[in-house]
């Protein structure tokens, strides 16, 4: 289902000569491939990673990777997610890349989603946490400062430390059993001192390639953008 998505999605955005982001996880490792054989059969991309592990794999592939200064805008970024809705709003970050994701997406013209279909869901946060990228320094007060928006925030381990993120920091990931108001959550955590970055990423997503169990192959686009700006405005 990853593969085929990711493949898809390559299919139908990527062209010679522009330039890419590289997202991170699972489905996005597939994209990776699909971008690196058009690289063996003469492409030319200039591409950004979202993760140090994309970035390593981007160049055992032989595609040509940049800092993102050194790029104007990228073209089309071809990224996973942990939850999509109807109207493309996302979960990211369980792979613990969200922060440069979401850099990476905010300089993106053209933002494609490539997902298996057990990421759909009605309302986000109803399968997965919410990861909240967090500074080490304070970081218990800063969860306890989460704690108020009515979750559980959860320290991301590796083994028997805490995992810290490509940026230096570690990751609460904060459970809400739906989140009714996304906007106005993610302006709410954004408010937290020390708080670096969280994984909702709204109004980020263009399209969506997503691959059912099935091997049936879903594209969602943008079309609801309309109502999405009129759910933001009315929460401000
Ligand atoms: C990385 O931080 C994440 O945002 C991933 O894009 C997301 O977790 C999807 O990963 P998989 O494709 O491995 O499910």
């Amino acid at each position: 289902m990853k593969k085929a998505a990711a493949e898809e999605a390559v299919n139908r955005f990527v062209r010679d000569g522009m330039a890419l982001g590289l997202g991170t996880g699972s489905t996005a490792y597939y994209a990776i491939r699909k971008i690196g054989e058009m690289v063996s059969a003469g492409c030319d991309f200039i591409c950004v990673a979202t993760s140090v592990q994309s970035e390593n794999l981007a160049r055992s592939l032989g595609i040509k990777t940049a800092e993102l200064d050194e790029v104007g805008s990228l073209d089309v970024t071809i990224d996973g997610a942990d939850e999509i809705d109807p109207d493309l709003q996302l979960i990211k970050g369980l792979g613990g890349a969200l922060l440069r994701e979401k850099i990476v997406a905010a300089a993106t013209v053209k933002e494609v989603i490539v997902a298996d279909g057990g990421k759909t869901v009605e309302k986000l946060g109803t399968k997965v946490p919410l990861p909240v990228e967090v500074l080490k320094f304070g970081h218990e007060h800063t969860a306890r400062a989460l704690r108020r928006f009515g979750c559980e925030p959860v320290l991301r381990m590796s083994g028997s430390d805490p995992f810290v993120t490509d940026g230096g920091n570690l990751i609460y990931d904060c459970r809400f059993g739906g989140i009714d108001r996304p906007f106005y959550l993610e302006m709410a955590l954004d408010s937290v001192p020390g708080v670096v970055e969280n994984g909702l990423f709204l109004n980020t997503a263009c399209e969506a390639v997503v691959c059912d169990s099935g091997g049936t192959v879903k594209f969602m686009s943008e079309g609801v953008r309309g109502k999405r700006e009129q759910d933001e405005i009315r929460m401000i």
